[in-house]
């Protein structure tokens, strides 16, 4: 994984494609797509799998595949019956996805300047336990 600094801009192609191969190619690759996701493709990943949308640019709290990744419950989390991935690469998908799911150093942000500063999930949506501010603070260590 690139060293990663606050001006670098987090992409697919350098730091999150390296993730999902490590983790999550196996089933959700171009031989298997489970639930109907293919992660190895950018173009893929935003289209998302038989449910849907998994990413939503800048709002990695409402991204399915964000989710998956920090469920506390070992039977819901991505993935299955693993070890949560490190926090740091959390950090580094979160990031991605909320700094506008850049494929490469070339690629424009999907969100606008505006939208990239952290908000607090709005009252009234159940969160499973995962604290965004644990990820949030380990961001802010990070980078
Ligand atoms: C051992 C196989 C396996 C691995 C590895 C795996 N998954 Fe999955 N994934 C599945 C299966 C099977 C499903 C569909 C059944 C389910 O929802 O549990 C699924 C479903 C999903 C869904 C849709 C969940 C939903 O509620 O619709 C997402 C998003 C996802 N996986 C992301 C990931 C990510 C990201 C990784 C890597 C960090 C990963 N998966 C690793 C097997 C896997």
């Amino acid at each position: 994984m690139g060293v990663a600094s606050e001006k670098t801009p987090i992409t697919y192609n350098d730091h999150v494609k390296p993730i999902f191969r490590q983790h999550c190619l196996k089933c959700h690759g171009d031989d298997k797509q489970k639930a109907g996701i293919n992660l190895q493709i950018y173009a893929n990943v935003l289209k998302g799998g038989s449910a849907g949308e998994v990413v939503v640019a800048g709002r990695s709290s409402q991204s399915l595949l964000f989710q998956v990744i920090t469920n506390p419950d070992d039977s819901a989390r991505m993935p299955p019956y693993q070890p949560p991935l490190p926090d740091e690469q959390i950090a580094m998908i979160q990031r991605w996805i909320d700094t506008g799911l850049r494929e490469s150093m070339s690629s424009k942000s999907m969100v606008k300047t505006r939208d990239l500063t952290f908000r607090p999930t709005p009252a009234g949506i159940k969160r499973d336990g995962f604290s965004p501010m644990r990820i949030y603070v380990v961001c802010e260590l990070m980078f």
